[in-house]
């Protein structure tokens, strides 16, 4: 592990480098983008509330930015050994995630090019072959169609039919894709972070435990939700009331940025609980931070020493969506005493956030549909929403 401070990380807010001021958007007025990016008295708000449930936007939205940008489908272990393989699905389009027997993975379109019927069942495993359902037809890890079941088709040339393939790239062992093969590579753009999170070697941690989900609300209320911790005084008033203020934003990049909490007078700011009850062979490392990392417009993740727990999103509908939260542990960590019950726990209690966030979005979604949602306000204390809300609103803009 690496040994950099967070304390080396700048403490002012980097404004995104990215700033077209040209409207002639047809889904914003002047006012509205004044709003958002610079304020109107000195407080921004936040997306204008149809952002969240007109299918126009959204369908501007799934063709401008999330075809456009790297979506995050999972964990590099959850396809770990060649022949692995786990399905997602990502505005419709079925998708199976496979490491081949060269250990890469690849991103593939779960789709038969016989027929169009779905090659891989909804799931995960390990294979040789991909067997299409249907006629039986069978592709490689790699995608190329191998077989023609019953009898073969004279003059057809089997390299023109692979299933599609999209772009993938793991950062940190989190799976990326992109529908966009023009796409700039996604590690360059993260170089930033690695001030953040070099000591932690994320890359190796293992998964753990995970809850999947239906969520009915627009994806971006998952992201966002996540990307600020103000809503501890309402949503996890419970556990966490009382400790918005002890986090703020600490690094930005044109599509990421960083916000913490420290711990002040004994009184945490760990959601899921202290973390003390592991700790690192080499305690100079331990970091007593809570780290939340949004990379737009899909991955959100909550760090510490020994933990990463993040939402995945399998995008469907405007307000319809399916997630996955779940966590991930640093190796060192599971060889601890007693660490099949520890982190039981800690699965119990990323469930129990979960359920409180769930609600919490759930109540946000009736509430954005009023008719008289003209002005809302981004409070200084979930500032680094406005960086995200630039950065959306910079795809309507270009
Ligand atoms: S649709 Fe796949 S083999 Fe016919
Ligand atoms: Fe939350």
């Amino acid at each position: 592990m690496g040994n950099t401070k967070l304390s080396m990380i700048q403490s002012e807010p980097v404004q995104a480098k990215t700033d077209v001021r040209t409207n002639g958007s047809p889904y914003f007025s002047e006012q509205e983008i004044k709003e958002v990016r610079d304020g109107v008295d000195g407080l921004k708000s936040m997306l204008p509330a149809r952002c969240y449930y007109d299918n126009d936007i959204y369908n501007y939205e799934v063709e401008n930015i999330l075809k456009k940008n790297w979506l995050c489908v999972g964990r590099w272990d959850w396809a770990e050994n060649p022949g692995d393989y786990f399905t997602t699905r990502m505005f419709g389009e079925p998708i199976v995630i496979v490491r081949g027997q060269d250990s890469e993975l690849r991103a593939l379109i779960n789709v038969c090019q016989h027929r169009w019927a779905q090659v891989v069942p909804d799931g995960s495993g390990n294979t040789k072959l991909f067997v299409c359902p249907f006629h039986s037809w069978t592709y490689g890890l790699d995608g190329q169609l191998r077989g023609i079941a019953a009898r073969s088709l004279p003059g057809f040339d089997k390299k023109n039919c692979s299933m599609p393939s999209l772009r993938l790239e793991v950062w940190e062992g989190f799976i990326f894709i992109n529908f966009d093969q023009e796409a700039k590579p996604l590690a360059p753009q993260l170089e930033g972070l690695k001030d953040v999170i070099g000591r932690h070697g994320l890359s190796e941690y293992r998964s753990g435990g995970r809850v999947e989900y239906e969520t009915q609300w627009n994806y971006k209320l998952s992201f966002e939700t996540g990307y600020e911790a103000y809503h501890h005084e309402g949503c996890h008033k419970s556990i966490l009331g009382g400790t918005a203020h002890q986090y703020g934003p600490i690094a930005f990049g044109d599509i990421w940025g960083v916000y913490a909490g420290e711990p002040e007078d004994g009184r945490h700011a760990y959601p899921f609980g202290k973390p003390s009850w592991f700790t690192p062979d080499d305690e100079e490392n331990f970091d007593e931070k809570s780290i939340f990392i949004g990379i737009y417009p899909s991955l959100i993740t909550y760090l510490n020493t020994h933990q990463v727990t993040f939402i995945v999103t399998e995008y469907d509908e405007v307000s319809r969506n399916r997630a996955i939260t779940a966590n991930a542990f640093a190796p060192w960590a599971f060889g601890r005493p007693g660490a099949d019950d520890l982190m039981k726990e800690q699965n119990g209690r990323m469930a129990f956030v979960q359920d409180q966030d769930t609600s919490c979005c759930q109540n946000l979604q009736k509430g954005l549909r009023s008719s008289y949602n003209t002005k809302s306000v981004v409070h200084p204390l979930e500032s680094q929403l406005s960086h995200y809300y630039n950065w959306v609103m910079g795809h309507y803009l270009k």
